[in-house]
């Protein structure tokens, strides 16, 4: 198979005209790629989690990637091509947000809020408001208005699921992508690398933030994760 794209956490197979073969890495990277380090089954247990959160969205309604799993490293998704949007949606404050607007962590905030960041390493993903999504033609207006849409419905999806094993959606980062028939999918994957899950109770991470704060070790807290979500 051709190997399409190499990233940080995943590498894309190229399987035909139409699918690709996503592969997930054992390596963890976090602050633009200064800290590196790689854990042996962290993949496993990524692809574990993204699979149980594909399915799920699927069984709602939600139109994504995901075709199915093959191994305990690769699943099988639709090719597309990448939107360059990331797309974020906040339920507490933490992260980028406290930083940016100098506010501490773990406050609930009145309504989901959606940020879009452009997707770009060369830039550092800079925040980016929908006016000027549209002046510089990212994505058409019709896009935009499903992509935030599609957004929100994944937020209601994931934190009922996520409530249900004692877990918060603090917050999360998407992705999306057209097929070349121009539908827009939900891609790329859905991990505690790239969502915010802190317990209930306590407000604790169980997510990459574990690793970025060295504050617990990265394995067990992903092991933690896969054990609540059954
Ligand atoms: N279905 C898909 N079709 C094409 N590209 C995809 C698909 N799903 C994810 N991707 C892209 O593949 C890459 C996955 O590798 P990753 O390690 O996450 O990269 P990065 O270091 O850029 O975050 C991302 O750039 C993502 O946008
Ligand atoms: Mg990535």
């Amino acid at each position: 198979m051709k190997l399409l794209y190499e990233g940080k956490a995943k590498k894309v197979w190229e399987i035909d005209d139409e699918r690709v073969l996503i592969e997930f890495k054992d390596d963890v990277t976090a602050f633009d790629g200064l800290k590196k380090d790689q854990y042996k089954g962290k993949g496993f247990l990524n692809k574990k989690v993204s699979d149980h959160f594909f399915e799920i969205l699927e069984n709602n309604g939600i139109k994504t990637h995901y075709i199915k799993s093959i191994d305990d490293r690769n699943f099988e998704a639709w090719k597309t091509t990448v939107l360059p949007l990331e797309v974020v949606v906040r339920n507490y404050t933490a992260g980028s947000f406290c930083r940016r607007y100098g506010v501490e962590r773990g406050k609930k905030l009145s309504k989901p809020l959606v940020e879009f960041m452009i997707k770009s390493d060369e830039l550092h993903d800079p925040l980016i408001c929908e006016d000027s999504i549209l002046l510089l033609n990212l994505v058409t207006e019709e896009d935009l208005k499903y992509i935030k849409e599609t957004a929100l419905k994944v937020n209601e999806i994931l934190s009922g699921e996520l409530s249900k094993a004692n877990l918060i959606l603090a917050d999360f980062k998407l992705e999306f992508g057209k097929k070349a028939d121009g539908e827009i999918l939900l891609i790329d994957e859905i991990t505690p690398d790239t969502c915010r899950f802190w317990d209930s109770e306590t407000l604790e991470s169980l997510d990459k933030d574990v690793y970025r704060e060295d504050k617990a070790d990265l394995l067990t807290t992903y092991e933690e994760v896969v054990r609540r979500l059954g």
